[in-house]
């Protein structure tokens, strides 16, 4: 253990669930404690199968917690443990362990801690392909996003029994990095929602109408908001990689995106994608053929996905996008017309702004007709500085 490292004197409550990725969680507990963490872990009665809870007692030099009774010197561990708690860590989670901490079934020691706990919260899904994937686990974990809790991973590659997919809990050393995330960010327990890269529009199985967006501006986002702690949903039609602390859903049309945005109950929304405002109203299920000559192609309005999230009950703090080309008169319109609390406004007909460079010269509009324009920046540093900004809007500080 060491007193000097990035979680020198941290409290953190280490979660164990029943997979066999249970192994990985001791390499965890050395991680966290080589970083001058203190451990405490809560296993279930199923992890306890894949790992002795001696081991993670050796380890952390605490007893472990595995039921929520008949532990000597605490009446209610799960309790002592939740108030205990710096931050918590589950690792693995298997879809059962999510689904019962989504609706709140505290049937278990480490459920049971979970709920009792106000720290900010980390879950590493780990599970067959299958599971992961089933509407279900999904809908718990489109909750939990929601509700600030980071979702690390899943990773894709070799799963229990010689399957293969996505489903592969994280590695340790990455849950470690969200973890001191967590801690030192301004943005720890904080859910946010991004959306990334230009939508395509299908005319037919081969064609579509798209943009220049490549989802560089929304990934960085994303990427610093993760490095900041929050809990990350990024909604992108690019296939440029995020980190594993952030939960990706990959869409590719306006309606996709659309859906996809709705299952999300976000503290804050960034809406950085291109998205298309028309789509061809016919998607032909066959190729166009050249010969038939050139089609006419009738087009019909798609949602408006920043507009939905701006008349939610329940509205998050909304960052829009604006990509303009010339002035930003119209942008400062938009920022009222849209329901926004904050409208970033790039000129894109600038060669080393907006779509696809790896720079942005942007400038801040709010709704009450301010404007603040930004120096020309790589995207990573603009990228920093809305996050900046919105915690400070939040009253976050640092
Ligand atoms: O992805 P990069 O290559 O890095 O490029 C970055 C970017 C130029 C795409 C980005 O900085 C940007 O400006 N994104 C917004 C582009 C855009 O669609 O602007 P807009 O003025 O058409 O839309 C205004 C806002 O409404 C945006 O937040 C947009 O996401 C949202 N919108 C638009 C249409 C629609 N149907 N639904 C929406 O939610």
């Amino acid at each position: 253990m060491t007193s000097d490292g990035r979680l020198a004197g941290r409290r953190v409550v280490l979660g164990v669930s029943g997979g066999v990725a249970a192994y990985k969680s001791a390499v965890l507990a050395r991680l966290l404690l080589s970083e001058g963490a203190e451990v405490r872990a809560v296993m279930t009665r199923a992890a306890t199968d894949f790992l002795g809870p001696a081991t993670l007692a050796a380890l952390t030099g605490h007893p472990v917690v595995t039921s929520l009774v008949g532990h000597e010197g605490s009446v209610s561990p799960h309790t002592d443990l939740g108030r205990w708690a710096e931050v918590v860590v589950v690792a693995p989670a298997t879809t059962a362990t999510i689904s019962r901490i989504a609706v709140g079934l505290s049937e278990d020691a480490l459920s049971a801690t979970v709920l009792a706990t106000r720290a900010p919260l980390a879950v590493a899904p780990a599970m067959h392909t299958e599971m992961w994937e089933h509407p279900a686990t999904q809908r718990a974990i489109a909750t939990l996003t929601g509700d600030g809790v980071t979702i690390i991973g899943p990773e894709s590659g070799a799963l229990a029994g010689g399957d293969e997919g996505p489903g592969r809990m994280s590695e340790p050393e990455t849950v470690l990095e969200a973890v001191v995330a967590m801690l030192a960010g301004g943005l720890g327990g904080t859910s946010i929602l991004i959306t990334a890269g230009g939508t395509r529009e299908a005319i037919d199985p081969v064609r579509y109408i798209g943009n220049r967006s490549s989802g560089k501006m929304g990934h960085a986002i994303a990427e610093e908001a993760a490095r900041r702690g929050a809990a990350v949903t990024l909604v992108t039609s690019s296939h440029l990689p995020s980190p594993g602390a952030v939960r990706r859903v990959q869409v590719e049309s306006a309606q996709e995106m659309a859906d996809a945005v709705a299952s999300v109950d976000p503290d804050v929304a960034i809406m950085a994608a291109a998205v298309a405002d028309f789509r061809p109203s016919t998607n032909h299920d066959a190729k166009l053929s050249r010969a038939d000559g050139p089609p006419e192609i009738v087009l019909e309005p798609t949602p408006d996905i920043l507009k939905t999230v701006a008349d939610r009950v329940r509205r998050p703090f909304l960052v829009g996008f604006a990509a303009e080309t010339g002035s930003l008169e119209r942008a400062v319109e938009k920022a009222r017309r849209k329901g926004v609390d904050v409208l970033v406004a790039n000129d894109v007909s600038q060669p080393d702004a907006g779509f696809a460079v790896d720079t942005n010269r942007v400038t801040i509009c709010w709704p009450d007709g301010r404007t603040e324009p930004w120096e020309l920046a790589q995207k990573s540093v603009v990228a920093a500085r809305i996050l900046d900004l919105i915690e400070r809007e939040l009253g976050r500080t640092r």
